[in-house]
This record gives C-alpha cells, sequence and structure tokens, in this order.
C-alpha cells in the first residue's frame, strides 16, 4: 500500500472518531455524568465529563460516518483511493468507543490526583483512538480487521496525537477550550 493511500484511508476512517470530541467541547455543560460523586475523596470523572457532551458528541460522529458512507463512492475516485463505507455497528462503535475512551481517561486521570483539566500526555492524545478502535473490533470484527491494516494502523497512531496537538491548541487561541491540550 502507498503510504499516501494509508494516510488518506486512516484519516477517512478515523474522521467519525475525530469529530465526538470538539463536538463535545462546543455542547458540553449540564450535567456531569459521576453526578457529583467522589471515589477516594476525588471525583469518579469530574465536571468535564457531561451526558451532553457525550451525546451531542457520538451523535456528531455517527452522523458524519453516515454521511460519508453515502459520498465514499465519489470521493473515492476523486482522489483515486477505494474509500470503505461504514457498516451500522462501526457508525455507532466508532464514535461510541472515542468518547468511552476518552471517559476512560478522565477515570484514570482522576485516580491518579490529576484535577480535571490537566495533562497527561501520551493517554489525552490516544484515549479516544484506542476507545474506537476497542469498541468497533468488538461490533463490527470482520470490518476492522478489514480496514484497520497494519499500515493503516500505523499511520492513524501518527496522524492521531498530531492532528490531537494541533486542534486542541487551535481551540484554545479560538477561546472554546481553557487548555491547549
Ligand atoms: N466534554 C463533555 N463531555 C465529554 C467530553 C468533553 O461535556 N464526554 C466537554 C466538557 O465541557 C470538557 C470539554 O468538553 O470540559 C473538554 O473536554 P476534555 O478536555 O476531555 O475534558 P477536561 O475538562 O479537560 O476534563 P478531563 O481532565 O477529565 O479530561
Ligand atoms: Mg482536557
Amino acid at each position: 500500500m502507498e503510504v499516501v493511500d494509508a494516510i488518506v484511508l486512516a484519516f477517512w476512517v478515523m474522521l467519525p472518531a475525530y469529530v465526538p470530541n470538539n463536538a463535545a467541547v462546543l455542547a458540553g455543560g449540564g450535567r456531569p455524568i459521576d453526578g457529583g460523586r467522589t471515589w477516594g475523596g476525588r471525583r469518579v470523572l469530574g465536571d468535564g465529563k457531561t451526558w451532553r457532551g457525550t451525546l451531542v458528541g457520538t451523535l456528531a460522529g455517527a452522523t458524519l460516518a453516515l454521511v460519508l458512507s453515502a459520498v465514499a463512492g465519489d470521493v473515492g475516485s476523486a482522489v483515486g483511493v477505494d474509500l470503505p463505507t461504514f457498516p451500522a455497528p462501526a457508525v455507532v462503535a466508532l464514535p461510541l468507543g472515542a468518547m468511552l475512551g476518552d471517559i476512560g481517561a478522565s477515570f484514570l486521570k482522576r485516580r491518579t490526583g490529576r484535577e480535571r483539566g490537566a495533562a497527561f500526555p501520551g493517554l489525552d492524545q490516544l484515549d479516544f483512538t484506542v476507545g474506537a478502535l476497542g469498541v468497533t473490533l468488538v461490533a463490527a470484527p470482520g470490518w476492522t480487521t478489514e480496514t484497520f491494516t497494519l499500515p493503516v494502523l500505523a499511520v492513524i497512531f501518527v496522524l492521531t496525537p498530531l492532528l490531537h496537538v494541533t486542534t486542541n491548541v487551535g481551540a484554545y487561541y479560538l477561546g472554546l477550550k481553557s487548555e491547549p491540550w
């Protein structure tokens, strides 16, 4: 597989997992998922994980997956890469898994004494990727193993941290996020 093809494919299949976090930043607020509960003297998840952010984020990613499926043929022939469509289980699993990965990371951050918004380098950049791939592997195993070939996975694990850092620094300077990570 050509490197450029792998980059295009990686970006295409991961878009429904990238968008939820950004949508959650825009939509966040309201009741926290943990309802304010604490565990071991610290919040279970914290105020940064809300029902509204999680729901809107998942819906935004699922909607995008449906749109991408509808235009896969046209976009694929325009860029000269065979772009996959998203089967129904993957439509839900990619964004939901991304949100769950991010929630799991907040759980770990609180357990390790990090306050809301504290950075956890590495985890911050890859939590949603691991969540999205894990949940999608369970929901659509055949599609996942066919789509996420080794070159595509390699690109994902390099591209995602770079994209995450740039979008978060951008969101910070636009005043959408209180920390640049
Ligand atoms: N957000 C949300 N629900 C989610 C994820 C994010 O409402 N499931 C919103 C919150 O307003 C959150 C913002 O998006 O403050 C930024 O997300 P993130 O950086 O993941 O949260 P933090 O506030 O940094 O909290 P944490 O330390 O737990 O990551
Ligand atoms: Mg954060």
